[in-house]
């Protein structure tokens, strides 16, 4: 690189950071807890049923969390719907057939509106479900920042290129999260979301049939779901051990060359990431407070705050 261009992706870097740090400095743990004191409680129950009923629905939740922050931040963009004269980020590639938990959403926020009207940012509620989803399947609690508003406003565009795609590099991993002020560090630690969930075949596919930075016999048994042709939308467990647990078995599956996306297994294939990857495979509570941390830091991607952006009254609908 140029040194020129070096000193501009420096320089890109250090305000990407500083305006990370003033997010978190805007919002607060206690932001409702004048104005909705029962809002956190609401958040869990509703969550608590919904993971009751389909525990899948904790990692559908986080990931959603994840694809709002890094798309223009966390401001609820995600969860517009497409109208006849609105494009949303629902059907951007990444999302279109496998963003999913949105009516989850709905039914927290229709109880949030009912004890607290017209207060409560679906930005917000989206926060607090996700880490609502971690600590319901056994992974860390967090104290979640608040004050966030909504968007009125939404990019397919951007959510096309700027959520990182299973087919990428190390580096591309790296410089995505970077480009929101995450470290390489933050990157490997949230990638341990990857512990629960699910993916479809055409995700992984020239993983278990190209790649050879894989375990033979895990090639072969994911193949058994997932044929060389045919079959994209057959769906497998992110971690076939535990899926529905918030572990840190994803590291140790990584280790044993068992991740599942390629992107997955970049972390531990002779990288930067490989020490850490070790780390977090024998020591869950590191993971877990890495975890946490990267979390909230995510979470104050470019937040919406004072009389910026507005409180949908309806997730899914510019007020
Ligand atoms: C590091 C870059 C990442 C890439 C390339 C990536 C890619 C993917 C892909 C391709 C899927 C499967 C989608 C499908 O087949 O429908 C997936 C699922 C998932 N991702 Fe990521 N992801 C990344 C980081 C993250 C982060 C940072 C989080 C949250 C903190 C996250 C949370 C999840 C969860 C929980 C699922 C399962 C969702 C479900 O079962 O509904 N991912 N990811």
């Amino acid at each position: 690189m140029a040194s020129s261009m070096r000193t501009q992706f420096m320089l890109a870097l250090v305000s990407a950071a500083l305006l990370l740090c003033s997010a978190q400095g805007q919002l607060s743990p206690k932001f409702y807890a004048r104005s909705c004191p029962r809002l956190e409680h609401i958040v869990r129950s509703t969550m608590a049923q919904a993971v009751r009923s389909e525990p899948r629905m904790a990692a559908s939740i986080l990931r959603l969390f994840f694809h709002d922050c890094f798309v223009n931040g966390c401001d609820a963009s995600i969860l517009l719907d497409d109208t006849a004269t609105f494009t949303g980020e629902k059907n951007a590639f990444p999302n279109r057939n496998s963003a999913r938990g949105y009516e989850v959403i709905d039914a927290i926020k229709s109880n949030v509106e009912a004890a607290c009207q017209a207060t409560v940012s679906c930005a917000d509620i989206l926060a607090l479900a996700a880490r609502d989803g971690v600590s319901l399947l056994g992974g860390p609690k967090w104290a979640v920042q608040l004050g966030r508003r909504d968007a009125t406003t939404a990019s397919q565009s951007d959510a096309n290129s700027n959520l990182p795609a299973p087919s990428s590099s190390l580096s591309d991993l790296v410089s995505a999260f970077a480009a929101k002020g995450l470290s390489a560090r933050d990157m490997t630690a949230l990638s341990g979301a990857h512990t629960i969930g699910q993916t479809h075949c055409a995700n992984f596919r020239s993983h278990i049939y190209a790649d050879i930075n894989i375990d033979p016999g895990f090639a072969s048994l994911r193949q058994q779901s997932c044929p060389s042709a045919g079959g994209d939308d057959n769906l497998s467990p992110l971690d076939l051990q535990t899926p529905n647990r918030f572990d840190n078995r994803y590291y140790r599956n990584l280790v044993a060359k068992k991740g599942l996306l390629h992107s997955d297994q970049e972390l531990f294939n002779n990288g930067t990431q490989d020490g850490l990857v070790r780390m977090y495979s024998v020591n869950g509570k590191a993971f877990a407070m890495d975890f946490a941390a990267a979390m909230v830091k995510m979470g104050a991607i470019s937040p919406l705050t004072g009389t910026s952006g507005q409180i949908r009254l309806n997730c899914r609908t510019v007020n």
